[in-house]
């Protein structure tokens, strides 16, 4: 496995891979590596001829100082599952190389950007379609995967790539989840052995409503309870609970036939943030 440190390298290696490999698939990461992260490389090396992975924790994307601070860096270990899922090279920019003679880019979000995530992340969308744009800029790929567990950064890069028109196959992963159903996240490290088991809560309440939510339903009603359910937990509280369409994130306010509607979930748990989302057909 190649491990690239620079953009001047990066670009080199990348001129020479060109009319090799006909399929680059590319995943890109902020390091702290889990079994969700490595489904998306497993499925790009399956999938491409050649896949790239970059580490890279964006400085721009996050609205508070200490959450990325606290963000859990680990690339001892990050190298060796990459070297181990068949990933073929590494690219492990530091920030001034991303940022020094690069502003960043802009896009009509088309208001995707102020709901749900956005109201409580402010700015935070703009960084991560500033780094995904230059990634994709530097990389060239023809695939690149994503998790759905950030249901609205997918909705995101989908619209970024066709502002931009960009010729990227933006490929949708499942979410990946521990024994007890929560979401593999890098922030669930930061939780304690207590507090990951009272986490998982989070979907065993998003489980109850798949279950109990039918045709003709009011959506704001199974919200309040998921929130009041999570209230009643000492470490929880709920940030928000929206149910909305897959593609325009709009919200849906009663359950139709024939539709396809997302649950998207926020909680905080203790000082972690964790984020969740399941899909509903009717
Ligand atoms: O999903 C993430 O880990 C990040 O938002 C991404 C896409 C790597 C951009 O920094």
């Amino acid at each position: 496995m190649e491990i690239i440190k620079t953009v001047e390298d990066l670009v080199a290696r990348r001129e020479e891979l060109e009319g090799v490999y006909q399929t680059i698939g590319f995943v890109p990461t902020m390091g702290a590596l889990h079994k969700g992260h490595i489904s998306l490389v497993e499925k790009s090396v399956k999938e491409s001829d050649y896949t790239i992975v970059s580490v890279f924790v964006n400085p721009k994307q996050f609205n508070e100082q200490s959450d990325f601070d606290n963000y859990p860096v680990n690339y001892s270990s990050d190298l060796k599952l990459l070297e181990y899922s068949g990933c073929d090279m590494v690219f492990m920019p530091k920030s001034d190389d991303i940022y020094s003679d690069y502003d960043g880019f802009e896009i009509d979000f088309g208001g995707l950007d102020k709901v749900y995530e956005g109201e409580f992340r402010p700015g935070h969308f703009q960084g991560v379609v500033d780094v995904v744009y230059r990634l994709f800029d530097l990389v060239k790929p023809q695939k690149s995967y994503f998790g759905q567990k950030d249901f609205q950064q997918l909705a995101i890069i989908k619209r970024l790539v066709s502002e931009a028109n960009l010729k990227i196959e933006i490929v949708s992963c499942p979410i990946v989840r521990e024994d007890s159903g929560l979401a593999m996240s890098s922030r669930n490290e930061r939780l304690s052995n207590e507090n990951r088991l009272v986490a998982s809560e989070i979907y065993r309440e998003m489980q109850v409503v798949a279950t109990e939510m039918k045709i003709g339903d009011s959506t704001s009603l199974f919200a309040e309870r998921f929130n009041s359910r999570m209230e009643k937990i000492d470490v929880m509280k709920p940030e928000y609970c929206i149910f909305c369409h897959p593609d325009s994130l709009q919200k849906i306010k009663k359950v139709e036939k024939n539709t396809v509607l997302v649950m998207c979930v926020a909680v905080l748990c203790t000082n972690v943030r964790l984020i969740d989302n399941i899909i509903l057909v009717f």
